[in-house]
């Protein structure tokens, strides 16, 4: 196995990042918003956890423009900038707290940089920014998510 394989297995191993251990700053988001809009929610995540699959398996045979296509089709993918009506963003916006929507932005702009270090093909920050980005799913299922992922429970 090449360097980065095992970085990254050793990664996925240890991803209990001291920040995580932060209080959640907010409560669960699925179950409080309708649930056409719910819907839409659960259809990113899907689309995102195949694209993260993705780059973890290009990531690790050199593949930059694999990881370059999925990462920019996460950023892309952005759940507040997505077609709703009017009416859906708003029961969106008003059932997130500003930590929620902070998290959704800080983790839509790792995957722009991880697309752009994939362009540039630097491998190494390539690495770094899956593991920030594994960490972003985390810690927001973990303040956010507890209603469809009990087990992330602080
Ligand atoms: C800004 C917050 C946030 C980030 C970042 C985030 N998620 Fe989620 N995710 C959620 C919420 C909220 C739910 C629960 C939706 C519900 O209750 O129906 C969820 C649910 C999911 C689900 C379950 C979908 C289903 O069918 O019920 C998957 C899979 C998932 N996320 C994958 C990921 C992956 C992989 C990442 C990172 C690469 C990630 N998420 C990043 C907020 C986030």
């Amino acid at each position: 196995m090449n360097k980065i394989g095992t970085l990254v297995l050793a990664t996925l191993l240890v991803l209990s990042a001291p920040t995580l251990a932060e209080k959640p700053s907010a409560s669960a988001v699925g179950s409080n918003l309708p649930e056409n809009v719910r819907g839409l929610l659960k259809q990113e995540m899907v689309a995102v956890l195949g694209a993260s699959k993705n780059i973890l398996e290009a990531l690790v045979q050199g593949q930059d423009d694999i990881v370059a296509s999925n990462a920019k089709a996460i950023h892309d993918s952005f759940i507040l900038k997505q077609a709703m009506t009017d009416a859906d963003r708003q029961a969106l916006m008003s059932v997130v707290s500003d930590a929620f929507v902070e998290k959704d932005r800080g983790f839509h702009g790792l995957a722009g940089s991880l697309s752009q270090a994939a362009k540039d093909g630097d491998r190494e920050q390539q690495f770094m920014l899956f593991q920030q980005m594994t960490e972003a799913c985390m810690e927001c299922h973990a303040a956010h998510a507890t209603d469809r992922f009990p087990q992330m429970q602080k």
